[in-house]
């Protein structure tokens, strides 16, 4: 029994729904904590795949219950989409009151600080995530609990300008007219009332004060599951700013909008090898036919966008860093089938400045991955279909050895491996460091 948090251990798109699902299936609830509609969490079920967002992935499991906490910036139209979900599936639902909302004109200038960056875009989800962020710590968001009456609304929107002020940034970046897959005019005051009035009514039923609610939980022992979202490396403190995402993907991120800070277990998920979407250092990136292989094996194409995934070796040195700055205390590999029959294998297990190898580069700046070379190590691969094995005893050696090389580098056991997209394509074990 205790909390336990899943958290990305690279940079995003790690498998975490599927981690988080598995320890769901003992747990009374599953919480998201950060992030937002960004994330995208891929379900399989009996072959069937949903793909989740915003809500945590425990909405898929009949009777559990599902907490969107204060530090999750709420997008409505995916919100009420997955609430349609979870309902038809049987699950609880509670939404803070203090989310803090995106607007619609939130992903427009998203899109066009994007558009006008040029080169230097960071490639974002454009799902209005920075934007939405910077006004909750500049303390003017809209909350889910503002969305109940619409007077507070015009209130909150009209207070300083607010909203006349996010128009005016929108335009002066060359903003497009509408928002992708929304019908309303963006820039109108009167449609975004409407519209968070509209979608204030649908979530009124469900709104707490999910931080009361969860203490209540751990007080009596419950087994709570902290959903994360993105990954470690992406993270705005810890990850290669500017590109980054704009939350704390960290264990901390828990602490610091549910107020918990003891943890039975932190686990963190990482690929057998790295993925990157979007722009930014990426020291191990395989841009050819190899890079190639592993995107269309392992299917990397974007949950939330559809973008291709930047794909290269697994990078041991960000990893170790990410388990560090990430509380994590057990690793869970994901994607080793993806390896099978690969031929020969890498990891990065230091990198090279100026012809020096440092294995021990401290904080990960964009200055630092920048700069970094990828001093790599061969392993062996292994042949043959490894989807069916169930116990670590059923892996060719050379996948175990290539797993005790991930744990001692990482210096967390490996207390799981995923070799399939099912829900049961699973092995549980304890690989020590
Ligand atoms: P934003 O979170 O939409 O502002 O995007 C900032 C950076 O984080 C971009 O590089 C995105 O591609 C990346 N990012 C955001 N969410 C995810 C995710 O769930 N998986 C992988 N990358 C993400």
């Amino acid at each position: 029994m205790g909390t336990t948090v899943v958290v990305g251990a690279q940079w995003g798109d790690e498998g975490k729904g599927k981690v988080v699902d598995r320890y769901a299936a003992t747990a009374q609830a599953v919480v998201r904590y950060q992030g937002g509609a960004n994330a995208g969490h891929t379900l399989v079920v009996g072959g069937q795949k949903t793909a989740l967002h915003l809500l945590p992935s425990g909405i898929v499991r009949a009777g559990m219950e599902n907490f969107v906490g204060p530090g999750v910036l709420f997008d409505c139209d995916v919100g009420a989409a997955e609430l349609a979900i979870a309902e038809r599936c049987g699950a609880k639902v509670f939404l803070d009151h203090s989310a803090p909302i995106v607007l619609p004109i939130h992903r427009i200038i998203d899109a066009a600080r994007e558009t006008s960056a040029g080169g230097n875009a960071i490639g974002t989800t454009k799902r209005g995530i920075g934007p939405a962020a910077s006004d909750f710590w500049l303390r003017r968001s809209l909350s889910l609990g503002d969305l109940r009456v619409p007077a507070d609304i015009r209130a909150v929107l009209t207070e300083g300008g607010y909203f006349a002020e996010l128009c005016a940034i929108a335009r002066q970046h060359g903003g497009p007219a509408t928002v992708p897959d929304m019908e309303l005019d963006p820039y109108s005051l009167d449609a975004t009332i409407a519209w968070c009035a509209e979608h204030g009514k649908r979530f009124a039923p469900y709104l707490q004060d999910t931080r009361k609610m969860v203490w209540g939980l751990i007080d009596h022992d419950a087994e709570v599951v902290f959903e994360g979202a993105q990954g470690v490396l992406l993270d705005t403190y810890h990850g290669s700013r500017p590109y980054t995402t704009s939350s704390s993907c960290t264990a901390a991120g828990v602490s610091m909008s549910f107020g918990v800070y003891q943890f039975e277990r932190v686990v963190g998920v990482t690929k057998a090898y790295a993925t990157r979407v979007g722009g930014g250092p990426f020291p191990t990136e395989l841009a050819d036919v190899l890079g190639e292989q592993l995107r269309e094996r392992g299917h990397e194409y974007g949950t939330t966008t559809g973008r291709p995934r930047r794909c290269g070796w697994l990078d041991t040195v960000a990893l170790r860093h990410a388990c560090r700055v990430g509380g994590v205390t057990e690793l869970v590999v994901t994607k080793l089938d993806v390896l099978s029959n690969f031929g020969a294998l890498a990891t990065c297990d230091g990198y090279v400045f100026d012809g020096v190898v440092e294995t021990n580069p401290g904080a990960l700046t964009g200055t630092v991955l920048r700069g970094a070379r990828p001093h790599l190590r061969a392993h062996a691969g292994w042949e043959g279909d490894v989807t069916e094995a169930r116990t670590i005893d059923a892996l060719p050696d050379t996948a175990v050895r290539y797993l005790e090389h991930i744990a001692k580098s990482a210096g967390v056991p490996v207390s799981g491996i995923g070799i399939g997209a099912d829900r049961d394509a699973f092995i549980p074990c304890t690989i020590v460091p």
